[in-house]
């Protein structure tokens, strides 16, 4: 079915909320899985995906190393965007704005809810900087679980998180003739604004 501004949602929020739903019933990989663009304060650019851990009218959350190479470019530079690319249905959802830090309480809430390896990797990880070998890695993380045995893992604290609030957000449908579907939501008022783009 093409998309039709008058049958869109009138917030981003909604609209990317019936298009997950719709996702998940077939995505054939994580649905929770974006891409995540940032640059650093001289404007160079660099991607990578993460996991998208919550969505709500406030915006987009995910967590890192805050000393990773994205955890250094939002520092400097706070703004990104975000690619959901999802080719089973044909779609693709992009959105940009500025990204906040979240604060402790909530990094720690997400950080103990995830598996205990997860936690005990972040604890030894330097994420983005050269790490000698395999086996000093594996090594790391079998020291660090031998120590922290029968204790709960304290937050790294250089591991946090971010709320991307949206600025602009689009949704990309392909079509017929590459006269494929283009919404535009940008803020308006209290609102939001829906123009269609050329293809
Ligand atoms: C499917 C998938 C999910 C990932 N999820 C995360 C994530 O939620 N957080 C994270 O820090 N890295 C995640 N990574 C690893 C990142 O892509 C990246 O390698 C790492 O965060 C270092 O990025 P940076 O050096 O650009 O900061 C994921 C990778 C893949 C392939």
């Amino acid at each position: 079915m093409r998309l039709q501004r008058g049958r869109m949602q009138k917030d981003p929020y909604h609209q990317f909320d019936a298009w997950y739903r719709e996702y998940r019933e077939v995505a054939t990989h994580d649905p929770t899985s974006m891409i995540l663009a940032t640059a650093d304060a001289g404007g160079k650019p660099s991607t990578r995906v993460v996991l998208l851990k919550g969505y709500s009218p406030e915006g987009f959350l995910f967590y890192s190393n805050l000393g990773s190479r994205k955890g250094n470019d939002l520092a400097a530079n706070p703004r990104a965007a975000l690619l959901f690319h999802w080719p089973e249905k044909e779609r693709q959802i992009r959105v940009s704005g500025p990204v906040s830090d979240l604060d402790r309480e909530q990094v720690l809430e997400y950080f103990h809810s995830r598996p205990r390896g997860s936690q005990l990797a972040a604890a030894i990880s330097k994420q983005s900087r050269p790490v000698p070998s395999l086996h000093q890695l594996v090594e790391e993380h079998h020291h660090m679980r031998s120590k922290l045995e029968g204790q709960e893992v304290p937050l790294p604290d250089d591991w946090g998180g971010w709320l991307l609030k949206p600025e602009e957000v689009e949704f990309w449908q392909a079509g017929a003739d590459r006269l494929h579907d283009r919404i535009l939501y940008t803020p308006e008022g209290a609102g939001w604004k829906l123009d269609r783009l050329y293809p």
